[in-house]
């Protein structure tokens, strides 16, 4: 026999000398919740070791986290006052500007911030824009949008990270933060964001759920592979730095392809719903936590993937899983 696969996986030392797939801590990226108020850190029901944290215990969170390597996190706001023009998502006042600031006073560079830029935890409805006889008005909701990128940009944040999928937000956010002066603030696009069950949880969580009708007027159709990259194509051309994949697992085909038709960073968001499925089954012991943590992180980064935006982060470098 001339060829046998097998020599290459007889031990640990070889096996590891021949991996194709590789992962480091600088990959992750950690998603924290701010909410109002002061010493508050609250378990989420649905996601079990996720809190929503106030500003406070925020910070403290984070400087522990900065010990393990976890230097880069995603924030979204909850819990601010909720309007029918979702005016506190552009308020310079509220909660993630505010959380912005004071990460970036006391961190600075040692911190890089994204911010969540959708306006669904800021409107009465829940849609992640301007409602106009129940259709969500896509270009009043660029408008609004591009102003809270703004207010972002203002408050410090990195990099900036559209969730809504109005067509056009791309380029009106580059040209409003351009236009301000904010040349470096970076642009990571959900540019296929698809419309999933799997963000049930994070729908608890941020209290953002559609109080009528769902968001497939402007998440995509999963069905859609060819339509998922013409839309991140666009993304790319309108100003996008990276661009982001979500759902993880349910779509892996989406970003090994997108891999082969863009140079761009790729991002993947390993949604509330793939996390909470592994927690559930993990304390029932069903699987085996680590293991399966891991290879799908492996999965992640096999299809594709250079940063990995997943609720695991804070298991895997605190206790060493990489
Ligand atoms: C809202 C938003 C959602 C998520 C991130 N931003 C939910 C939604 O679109 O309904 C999901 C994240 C997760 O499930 O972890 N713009
Ligand atoms: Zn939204």
């Amino acid at each position: 026999m001339l060829h046998r696969p097998r020599r290459l996986r007889k031990n640990p030392l070889v096996r590891e000398m021949v991996a194709e797939t590789r992962l480091s801590k600088e990959m992750f990226v950690y998603p924290y919740f701010v909410v109002p108020g002061e010493n508050i850190v609250r378990n989420i029901d649905a996601m079990p070791g996720v809190s929503h944290f106030s500003a406070d215990t925020l910070m403290a969170d984070v400087e522990k986290g900065l010990q393990t390597g976890l230097n880069k996190i995603m924030l979204f706001g909850v819990g601010d006052e909720k309007s029918d023009d979702a005016r506190s998502a552009y308020n310079p006042e509220s909660l993630v500007p505010e959380a912005v600031r004071l990460l970036k006073k006391q961190f600075g560079d040692d911190l890089y911030i994204i911010t969540d830029v959708c306006v669904c935890s800021y409107t009465t409805h829940g849609h992640c824009g301007i409602l106009h006889n129940d259709y969500v008005d896509n270009d009043l909701s660029v408008e609004l949008v591009s102003k809270m990128a703004r207010v972002h940009a203002e408050a410090g944040a990195d990099m900036l990270a559209p969730s809504d999928m109005m067509d056009g937000r791309v380029e009106a956010i580059r040209n409003t933060l351009d236009a301000g002066g904010y040349v470096n603030t970076a642009i990571m696009s959900h540019a296929t964001k698809f419309a999933s069950a799997y963000y049930g949880p994070f729908r608890e969580a941020a209290d953002c759920a559609p109080n009528k009708g769902d968001r497939k007027a402007y998440q995509m159709d999963f069905r859609n592979p060819e339509e998922a990259l013409r839309e991140a194509l666009l993304d790319e051309t309108q100003g996008a730095d990276v661009l982001m994949v979500k759902p993880g697992l349910a779509y892996l085909d989406i970003l090994a392809r997108l891999k082969e038709v863009s140079s761009l960073p790729l991002a993947v968001y390993n949604v509330s719903g793939e996390y909470s499925m592994i927690k559930a089954a993990a304390e029932r012991g069903w699987i085996d936590e680590q293991k399966v943590v891991m290879e799908t992180m492996f999965a992640f980064a096999r299809a594709g993937a250079g940063i990995i935006t997943t609720y695991h982060t804070k298991d895997i470098l605190n206790n060493n899983w990489l």
